[in-house]
């Protein structure tokens, strides 16, 4: 499955600006040199090129784009090609401040930053969809060009007149009457009661924050709002030819949206990678953003393409390192295992002056091409042309499958209770996924949407799947009946697609397929200590949350230490129609969840990508036969393979007795 059947192989190259720099032709016929020397084959333009391109509303000025694609093409580069909908023209701002967004605090923004447009605007879809227009007759026949970018991390909300009627409506469109909104919304609390529709408004700390099943629906509606206009410009490159596929650059953690609703509004997802090496502990940040990959896989359920991710360093995060000799490669290549097609930077130049002139590239300011970036670059591109047989080779279909849905963590950050910070779903998904990555075991990750088919999993884990939505709970009782394992922990079940809270026990609708139901919940403090303790004596120290649970007929496996729930189960299993259900009732280190982990990854036998054992932080991932080992422990680490492979790196046979350097990675061939 190609994305980009123009020009299917991988794709290696970067965010390029070349707009920065048009007063200096010499830079410009220079890149393209050096792009060849860096085994780059393909660049993202025009990302925030509007004020260029448009210059006075209505004249268009294509002439230095023309230049910069037909040079790129001639020097055998490809161009993703942008919809400069991100950022506008100052003069678009000035003539319809409409087109601005009004935040959170109800204040409009003047013109200025990035990514703060109203997605609402007529004025700004009209221009928007012009431009894309433009773009798409001029260049979408063009052969340089591969896919479509879809304008820059689509993000936020916007809360201006028009935004508040277009709320309404989609509100009223969903809940037919003011009365079933009053009802879903419990708006009876704090004498909150709608008696007309002209007085619903954003959420916001201004005015309503305390009901949580709205907040819940003002995500559920940016998302549908930021759908709309990306779907809109979509059809606009589309209109002219449809064969062109799009793609919008999601990031990591994103709260905003629910991407795996977006994601059905592109053709192949990509996304932007910025993790924190060498701060602190970089099997956690592999563990983080293995599992940031696998989403990106598990949107559409195909390969994606990794947008961006830094040669050297960012310039954002509070403290910015180097990547240390070797990471490079093996976090590009970390992409590459769990499914991407490409690897691509921000950014190819960096520019002079502006907030991100110190943001990594590959050629810095000093314009050269022996410098340490620039070999690390190279060899990724090379890297890339060795490992083109996998291109089309996607990742096995994984049999284990792990419940991440957005409105549930929405629903979980909304929600008072428990103690704020300790709820942490995001993490905590990270956690459970770890414990299978270290183990070579593969992942796929899916929401409570209806298309969500649960059969051909072995393992499915719902960790704190506080909201069941479009009847869920159905769909895992007739999983476990049919032979599955669920694994289920704390905090499941407990409120509704309206955020309202199920009435008659937790979780909702499967405490007999648990034979467990949830009786009390609480948070714990840092200095709280208490365990789980195993049938077999293992002791696990667990953290900030707990629920004391009413055992109906499971099989306690591990017991709490202390407290005055000493000796009520913490981890249990019920045999349930043909399958079995676990459920953990409080929140363990990750040693406790790796044992636990271990135990059913021997059980049920799962696939693992290596049968061998491998020292702490060296982590195998498999797509298309081949084995991506990694090195993420920091130092040199020396095991044992018990098969023989090629490298196909470096093409040299590797069995037995292997040694592997701080950050090293090969591809394992049989
Ligand atoms: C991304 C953004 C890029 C650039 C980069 C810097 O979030 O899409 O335009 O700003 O961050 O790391
Ligand atoms: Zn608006």
């Amino acid at each position: 499955m190609s994305f980009t059947p123009r020009f299917p192989m991988f794709l290696h190259g970067g965010d390029y600006n070349p707009d920065q720099w048009l007063d200096r032709p010499d830079i410009l016929e220079r890149d393209v040199e050096m792009m060849q020397k860096a085994h780059v084959n393909c660049v993202s333009v025009g990302i925030f090129s509007w004020a260029l391109l448009e210059p006075e509303e209505g004249v268009y000025n294509f002439e230095w784009l023309d230049e910069v694609i037909d040079r790129l093409w001639k020097g055998g580069i490809h161009v993703i090609l942008a919809t400069p909908s991100g950022a506008r023209p100052a003069w678009m701002a000035q003539k319809y401040p409409e087109v601005l967004r009004v935040d959170e605090h109800l204040q409009r923004h003047h013109f200025g930053e990035r990514h703060n447009h109203c997605l609402t605007s007529p004025v700004y879809r009209q221009k928007v969809h012009d431009i894309d227009t433009a773009l798409a007759r001029r260049y979408a026949h063009h052969p340089a060009v591969i896919l479509w970018h879809l304008s820059n991390e689509y993000s936020g909300d916007c809360r201006c007149p028009l935004c508040q009627e277009k709320w309404r409506q989609w509100l009223k469109d969903k809940y037919g009457s003011l009365d079933e909104l009053n009802r879903c919304w419990w708006t009876s609390f704090w004498s909150h009661r709608y008696t007309d529709w002209s007085q619903v408004e954003a959420p916001s700390p201004m005015g309503e924050g305390s009901i949580t099943s709205m907040w819940v629906d003002w995500r559920r509606f940016s998302t549908w709002q930021c759908k709309t206009f990306m779907m809109a410009e979509k059809a606009a490159v589309q209109a002219v030819d449809p064969s062109l596929k799009c793609t919008a650059n999601l990031m990591e953690r994103f709260w905003d949206y629910d991407y795996f609703d977006l994601a059905e509004g592109m053709d192949v997802v990509s996304w932007d990678s910025y993790p924190a090496w060498h701060s602190g502990d970089d099997v956690a940040k592999a563990a983080e953003f293995a599992m940031n990959h696998d989403l990106m896989r598990s949107y559409k359920d195909q390969p994606f393409l990794l947008m961006e991710s830094t040669p050297s360093l960012v310039n954002w995060k509070p403290i910015n390192k180097l990547k240390r000799p070797g990471m490079h490669l093996l976090s590009s290549l970390q992409a590459v295992a769990h499914g991407s097609q490409s690897v691509m930077y921000f950014q190819w130049r960096k520019g002079r002056g502006g907030a991100e002139m110190f943001h990594g590239a590959v050629v810095d300011h000093d314009g050269r091409d022996d410098t340490r970036v620039f070999r690390d670059v190279t060899a990724v591109g090379q890297a890339l042309e060795r490992l083109q047989p996998l291109y089309d080779a996607p990742n096995a279909r994984a049999k284990v499958c792990i419940i991440y849905d957005m409105n549930n963590r929405w629903a979980i950050d909304y929600a008072q209770t428990g103690m704020p910070k300790n709820m942490r779903y995001f993490d905590t998904v990270c956690m459970h996924y770890r414990s299978l990555w270290k183990l070579g075991v593969s992942i796929d990750f899916r929401d409570m949407r209806d298309c969500t088919d649960l059969s051909g999993y072995q393992l499915v884990i719902a960790p704190m799947l506080f909201m069941f939505r479009g009847g869920f709970e159905e769909k895992l009782r007739s999983y476990v009946q049919a032979g599955g394992t669920l694994l289920m922990t704390y905090f499941s079940g407990v409120v509704d697609e309206h955020d309202l809270a199920f009435l008659g026990g937790a979780p909702h609708g499967m405490t007999d397929v648990l034979g467990v139901r949830s009786a009390e919940f609480e948070a714990l403090y840092p200095q709280d200590q208490n365990a789980l303790v195993m049938k077999d004596g293992r002791r696990f120290p667990i953290h900030e949350l707990a629920e004391i649970p009413e055992p109906l007929g499971a099989e306690p496996l591990g017991v709490y230490e202390s407290d005055f729930y000493a000796g009520l189960p913490c981890l249990t299993r019920h045999a349930f129609g043909q399958g079995q259900a676990y459920y953990l009732a409080a929140k363990p280190e990750q040693e406790g969840l790796d044992a636990i982990y271990a135990d059913l990854a021997s059980q049920l036998a799962l696939p693992r990508a290596l049968p061998d054992a491998l020292p702490e932080g060296v982590v195998a991932t498999e797509r298309g036969g081949a084995v991506f080992l990694q090195n993420y422990s920091g130092k040199e680490q020396r095991f044992t393979l018990s098969g023989a492979y090629t490298d196909l790196l470096t093409g040299q046979a590797v069995s037995g007795d292997t040694a592997m350097p701080e950050n090293g990675v090969m591809v394992l061939t049989k």
